[in-house]
């Protein structure tokens, strides 16, 4: 009968393993990490509020005082903080510091294995162009010109720290994640749904807010349920062992095509000329794309264009807005929705997601090979995830349900 640890109890990703968990009826003890509390109803799933950042001997007690050891840990907890350096400090030291405390506390004795999750910023998803589609034996992302990348740190404790110890690993990479959470850092969903709430209430066009270059392009979702049966699956699953695995949704997807829904859903007309008007901002990234890596043997040299993150709306701009913030006031009060939803909605991130100029293709044939017949259908994610956040409280009721 299995137990499991579940860092990052709250996240977006980490309360889905947990829901996932405890309605297996093999897991017998689910223990729900994060610094806030989560709340649940259910006798076997336990929670515990422990900072990850505080010393492994303090943390080494906690787990000792509440009992917390068991066969799979799943390692979601993720804090965003700083720059690229302060990111990779403060998450290794994270995942480092658990498993010290594991190890001080005895805990590790039971571990059978590790699933951290990471995700495509793996590939440098947000660095520019990538090689497409995007494949777990892909080389690295690192050297000059390269800013740090917190989960390659993560990757390394992880095969250091596994060697010997009783213990193996399985890595995730999920990209731009369909989910539910509240106050985390990114949201694409509750961000999107308060945009297009208030582009209604506000009698707005629904103007696509991103890059007019990327919304015919594909990108591959991932629904954060279909990510917790995956973490379930390859925790037990003996293929598995120290390897790394995309986990996306298996289909295609693009803006071009979820927007005109999205705008049906909401009931809000898109302009036929959204992207006639100027850009009001233009990012460019970095000056050696991750595609770069790849150009001189795949005969591109000279052909690979920079990164971009171009707005046609800066929503870090348009939440600002007085009739923007008046138009959320009146929703929230008439509906009796949760008024901080929306000064916590990460608008940055939705900036960044919707506003790239190149195509995120991330192949699941790795994952599928060892046997895992699983998908999700990313707009039909998207709009279960869209209703949950209506029966929260966070969107108001668009009469769908
Ligand atoms: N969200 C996405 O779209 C997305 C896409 C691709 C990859 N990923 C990756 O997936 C991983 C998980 O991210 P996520 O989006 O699920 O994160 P998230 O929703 O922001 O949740 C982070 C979790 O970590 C906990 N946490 C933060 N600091 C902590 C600390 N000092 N001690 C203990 N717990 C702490 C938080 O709870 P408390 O604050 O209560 O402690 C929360 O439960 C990250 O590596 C992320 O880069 C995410």
């Amino acid at each position: 009968m299995p137990t499991a640890i579940v860092t990052g109890a709250t996240g977006i990703l980490g309360r889905e393993i947990i829901n996932h968990l405890s309605r297996d009826p093999t897991y017998t003890k689910i223990h729900a990490l994060s610094r806030s509390p989560k709340p649940s109803s259910l006798s076997h799933v336990h929670h515990a509020s422990i900072d990850l950042l505080s010393t492994p001997t303090t943390l080494s007690t906690q787990l000792t005082s509440q009992n917390v050891c068991a066969d799979y840990l799943f390692f979601t907890a993720y804090l965003q903080e700083g720059d690229e350096k302060d990111l990779e400090r403060i998450n290794g030291d994270m995942l480092e510091n658990f498993l010290t405390a594991m190890s001080l506390s005895g805990a590790e004795k039971t571990l059978k294995r590790v699933v951290l999750v990471t995700g495509a910023k793996h590939y440098g998803v947000h660095l520019g162009p990538v090689k497409n589609p995007m494949e777990e034996r892909d080389p690295w992302v690192e050297g000059e010109g390269r800013p740090p990348n917190f989960y390659y740190r993560q990757q390394r404790i992880l095969r250091e720290r596994g060697e010997g110890r009783g213990w193996d690993w399985v890595v995730t990479y999920p990209n731009d994640v369909v989910g539910v959470a509240k106050g985390n850092f990114m949201n694409l969903v509750t961000a999107i749904g308060l945009y297009a709430s208030i582009t209604k209430e506000l009698n707005a066009p629904f103007i696509f807010p991103g890059s007019r270059i990327f919304y015919p392009k594909i990108d591959c979702f991932t629904y954060s349920r279909l990510h917790a049966r995956f973490c379930a699956w390859a925790a037990i699953t003996p293929a598995c062992s120290n390897q790394a695995f995309n986990v996306v949704n298996g289909d295609a997807q693009s803006w071009q095509t979820m927007w005109p829904r999205l705008a049906e859903r909401f009931g809000v007309t898109i302009p036929a000329d959204q992207f006639e008007a100027e850009d009001e901002k233009v990012v460019p990234l970095i000056e050696r794309p991750p595609l770069e890596d790849y150009a001189a043997t795949s005969g591109l040299k000279g052909q690979v264009e920079k990164g971009e993150v171009r707005m046609r709306i800066d929503l870090e701009k348009w939440m600002k807005r007085e009739d923007v913030r008046g138009a959320w006031e009146r929703v929230a009060e008439r509906e009796g929705l949760e008024k901080d939803a929306f000064e916590k909605a990460t608008w940055f991130f939705l900036n960044f997601v919707l506003g790239r100029n190149y195509d995120l293709a991330i192949s699941m044939n790795k994952a599928w090979k060892l046997g895992f017949r699983d998908w999700a259908d990313t707009w039909d994610a998207l709009e279960e995830c869209l209703d949950e956040l209506e029966e929260e409280k966070v969107l108001p009721r668009t009469g769908r349900k």
